[in-house]
């Protein structure tokens, strides 16, 4: 795993959307696997900026989302879709077609799960996942005690990450109790992983995940497991390592060609 500490989120952000922004120029037909939530905001802003100002396109890109709300339809204004379409997918040039979250309505929910798994296999696999951090060491929705072999499924989420969500929502009982997810065996499956955690309620999340025993009480720390991992922190969310110095002592002395990106 390489830990990536940051002065503050933007610089975090525009490192991760430097590494993105690279994988896209070396592969114009990139899979990319893509988060929600306020953490990816900022990679989502530099990446429209790189494509608006140094004409990186998109065209050729196929995406994922991890993870959607059940009960939430495609134009309902918290459902997933929706954040993607206003925070990223309007400003890039990727083709809709391409764009692929899963369905919140689906009749059958296995069947769905199921369809979006072997969509990813058509794709040809994931090439590169952007995470983000739950509070409760969650990564896509994979809530405490998911399998860490688990694929796309439906999810209890806990009360303390419907809490986390509900700023997103007019009323708190309006979060939805289940969610449709990747699995932890599914984002495994991903060529390259960038994860991102800013602030200090994420702090002890990061630790776990970094530090921490592997351990389906901490999902995160799955990705110990995983051989290409950059995770980004800031200041805040570094808080609580133990190995912080040699992290960064690690980050200055890399040789050119090891650099991120
Ligand atoms: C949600 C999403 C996760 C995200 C997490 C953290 O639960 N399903 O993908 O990483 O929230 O959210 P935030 O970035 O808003 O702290």
């Amino acid at each position: 795993m390489e830990v990536i500490l940051n002065r503050d989120s933007a610089e975090a952000s525009r490192r991760a959307a430097a590494l993105i922004a690279h994988e896209v120029r070396r592969k114009p037909d990139t899979v990319l696997g893509l988060a929600t939530g306020s953490t990816p905001l900022q990679v989502y802003q530099n990446l429209i900026h790189i494509h608006r100002e140094e004409g990186l396109s998109f065209a050729g890109v196929t995406t994922f989302n991890l993870d959607e709300y059940i009960g939430l339809g495609m134009d309902h204004p918290q459902s997933y879709h929706a954040y993607m379409r206003e925070h990223l997918f309007r400003h890039l040039d990727l083709s809709p077609g391409k764009c692929h979250l899963p369905n919140g309505l689906a009749e059958h929910v296995p069947e769905e799960c199921d369809r979006y798994e072997q969509r990813i296999r058509d794709a040809g696999g994931i090439d590169l996942q952007l995470l983000g951090l739950g509070a409760d060491g969650h990564i896509g929705f994979n809530e405490p005690i998911s399998s860490l072999a688990s694929r796309t499924r439906i999810k209890t989420l806990t009360p303390r990450t419907r809490e986390d969500n509900a700023r997103f929502f007019e009323r708190a009982e309006d979060v939805p109790h289940h969610v449709l997810t990747m699995g932890i065996g599914t984002i495994l499956e991903s060529r390259r992983i960038v994860l991102l955690a800013f602030g200090e309620a994420k702090a002890k999340a990061a630790a776990n995940m970094i530090e921490g025993p592997l351990s389906a009480s901490n999902p995160a720390s799955a990705l110990q497991m995983h051989p290409r991992v950059h995770v980004f922190l800031d200041e805040a969310a570094a808080g609580l390592l133990t190995r912080a110095d040699y992290y960064r002592w690690v980050y200055e002395q890399k040789p050119d060609w090891q650099r991120t990106p």
